[in-house]
């Protein structure tokens, strides 16, 4: 391990030994440090945390701005710091323990974890020839080969870009084109409710016509009949048995791309976040231990898909990167019944336990008393994550699944985030109901005024932004540098300098608490998935008889936000017609993005409102879905009288 750069402000306690922080004067004594030096406080964690092949030679280079250098010619390998470096103490502890939707374990080491990885990896470089910097497409159910398959590209120095398993074949074919994926990893399927699903179908799919993919590992999971393409689709299970256990660790910089994830924008279609080696890994590290207080021998679980960002940081990086177990569990959480993560809880002796304000309120709903019937006194931890929750179900979450004992930590982030960047730190931040709190030490984040700048008052409202880079920060959009600047450094600016964006109000309480109060732009947060509303749009519009259409989020009592489409058809319909039409074209949504993005209410209207220089009012049609009254100004409206024609349609 590198000691090369040294802190020039050193803090009275060891911080970075102890994964803990026990109290507001610890987390302002951080704060002050990393306000007072900051590549001092970065790189003082950054020597702690790694485990360096080679030293690196400066913290952060910002002479590229916003296209920011951390840890500059620093050489490791993520694979080596979630894996290798914990051989020599915890081989034979567990590393990831599965829990499949049929209620089959397996418990994985971390020295089981090592072999797979590696025969994985070798099978990857010496079957498939992917080679450092190739990108690997990863569509899998939620089986530790995934966890395996993303660790074992991270070994080889391969981009992996995992797509989620609910999205359609053509969402697929669009991430692999983007993204000029060489390798599809995948799954025949898995189960579902105690049934089979299919993938590879999906697959075979995305890939007909051209595609640059020239291989397709397939995982046989439930073992149901597929088509297999000669010379192109391989069987994992065959090909691993003959796979060496030993594979040299790519040395990789620490910019060096680890993964992309693709993501929804306010505009076109869905950006490829992409993050690098050293300061996403150390985030991950960093907040895993410092939000979720995770001791040697806890047991800890998020609920995620490691199809979304809190899948990869909290269910695989994360935790592994700290020698942390973590369970992945294949099934959905109301099945057999709602009472199912809480017999899961009691079985591994659940520490900590992450979720999404979605989930809770469907547990909540589907089932209030379930976790009376269980013994939860495991528990000190609760996460959520992905979008607000609301007081009822922060009350139930606090008082029948926590006894009201344990720290429910609000975390808020984003895919481009790499990891939390406003959360309560357990134990230690007075918590609020449904109040993310403050930022974490080192991240460097206030609410701005987009107009000047300045950091807004109590209850004012305004932008939240981070005002210096951080070590897990997205570096680009893959192949589209422009629209990286534009989307995150071109709205807010302080002292006269862009500052990153996240899209996302927030405001103040009078103890300068921070509260998320969602998005500024046009995206819409359903379940806490992210989904565009330019790319429902799009997809709607791929219907023959749709001429134009608006889309817009709207409150939804489980999901949060419901998506609400606006229609105008090329030919009016009757009524019957317009129901038929409306499952068309939710079908059609379906084939282009899929399940997720199914629209909750269609209203067919004869134009929506426009401006005259033919901008859709959206503020007008998100009130309208809310059944609100409408204030705004409407007289600058191409035609006003559209808005109480749309306002019948809709209470009709
Ligand atoms: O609007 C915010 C919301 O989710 C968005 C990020 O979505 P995604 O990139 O898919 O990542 C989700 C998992 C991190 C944010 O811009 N969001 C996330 N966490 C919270 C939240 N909104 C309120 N409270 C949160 N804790």
């Amino acid at each position: 391990m590198s000691d090369i750069v040294k802190p020039t402000f050193q803090p009275n306690r060891e911080f970075a030994k102890q994964a803990r922080i026990k109290n507001m004067c610890e987390y302002n004594d951080l704060q002050t440090w990393a306000s007072e030096d900051y590549e001092g406080f970065w790189g003082h964690f950054a020597n702690e945390k790694i485990d360096w092949f080679s030293p690196y030679s400066q913290v952060l280079d910002e002479s590229t701005a916003p296209f920011y250098k951390w840890f500059v010619n620093g050489k490791l390998n993520v694979a080596h710091q979630c894996i290798d470096r914990h051989l020599a103490t915890r081989k034979n502890k567990a590393a990831i323990i599965f829990e499949g939707d049929r209620g089959d374990k397996q418990i994985i080491t971390y020295l089981e974890l090592y072999y797979n990885v590696n025969k994985f990896a070798n099978l990857l470089k010496n079957e498939f020839g992917v080679k450092k910097g190739d990108r690997v497409v990863i569509y899998m159910p939620m089986i530790p080969e995934a966890a395996y398959a993303m660790l074992a590209c991270a070994r080889i120095g391969a981009i992996h870009s995992i797509v989620f398993g609910g999205f359609s074949a053509e969402a697929l074919k669009d991430r692999i084109e983007d993204a000029d994926a060489k390798v599809v990893i995948t799954a025949d399927g898995a189960y579902r409710k105690d049934k089979p699903y299919m993938l590879k179908p999906v697959v075979d799919e995305a890939l007909s016509g051209n595609t640059p993919v020239q291989k397709v590992l397939v995982i046989e999971r439930n073992n149901e009949e597929i088509t297999w393409v000669s010379g192109r689709d391989y069987s994992y299970n065959e090909l691993i048995k003959h796979q060496s256990t030993k594979c040299e660790a790519e040395v990789m910089d620490a910019e060096d791309p680890l993964f992309l994830l693709y993501t929804s924008g306010s505009t076109g279609k869905p950006k490829g976040v992409q993050h690098n080696s050293a300061g996403y890994i150390l985030w991950a590290q960093m907040t895993m231990e410092w939000v979720f207080d995770v001791k040697e021998n806890d047991t800890y679980w998020c609920t995620a898909d490691v199809g979304w960002i809190t899948g990869h940081t909290y269910i695989v990086y994360g935790p592994l990167a700290m020698g942390a177990t973590t369970v992945m569990f294949e099934g959905v959480p109301t099945y057999p019944d709602a009472g199912r993560p809480w017999k899961m809880v009691e079985e591994y002796k659940i520490n900590q336990f992450y979720t999404a304000p979605t989930a809770i309120r469907v547990l909540h709903k589907m089932g209030e008393d379930e976790p009376a019937k269980y013994d939860l006194s495991s528990l000190k931890v609760l996460g959520t994550v992905g979008e607000p929750i609301d007081p009822p179900a922060w009350k139930w979450y606090y008082e029948a699944v926590g006894g009201s004992k344990c720290a429910i930590v609000d975390t808020y982030w984003q895919t481009e985030t790499g990891g939390h960047i406003v959360s309560p730190l357990p134990g230690a931040t007075p918590i609020k109901p449904a109040c993310a709190t403050f930022p974490l030490p080192g991240i460097i984040a206030e609410i701005l005024d987009p107009q000047t700048g300045e950091k807004v008052g109590v209850g004012e409202g305004g932008y939240m932004c981070v005002t210096r880079p951080w070590p897990s920060m997205i570096r680009g959009i893959w192949g589209d540098p422009e629209r990286f600047v534009k989307s995150y450094f071109g709205d807010v600016k302080k002292d006269g300098k862009p500052v990153y964006f996240t899209g996302d109000g927030a405001v103040y309480d009078e103890e300068g608490y921070i509260t998320i109060t969602g998005r500024t732009d046009d995206v819409i947060n359903v379940s806490g998935h992210r989904m565009g509303t330019a790319e429902v749009e799009a997809a709607c519009k791929k219907h023959p008889n749709v001429a134009e259409v608006a889309v817009v989020g709207k409150p939804h009592e489980l999901k949060g936000e419901g998506i609400f489409a606006y229609i105008v058809l090329k030919s009016e319909d009757t009524m019957a017609e317009e129901m038929e039409m409306v499952k068309e074209i939710n079908k059609v949504i379906i084939k282009e993005i899929g399940n997720i993005a199914i629209c909750d209410d269609i209203v067919f209207v004869p134009g929506l409102p426009k401006t005259r220089s033919g901008k859709i009012m959206r503020r007008i049609l998100r009130s309208i879905a809310k059944g609100e009254v409408i204030t705004q100004d409407i007289s600058t409206l191409e035609d006003p009288s559209i808005v109480a024609t749309i306002e019948v349609k809709v209470k009709g």
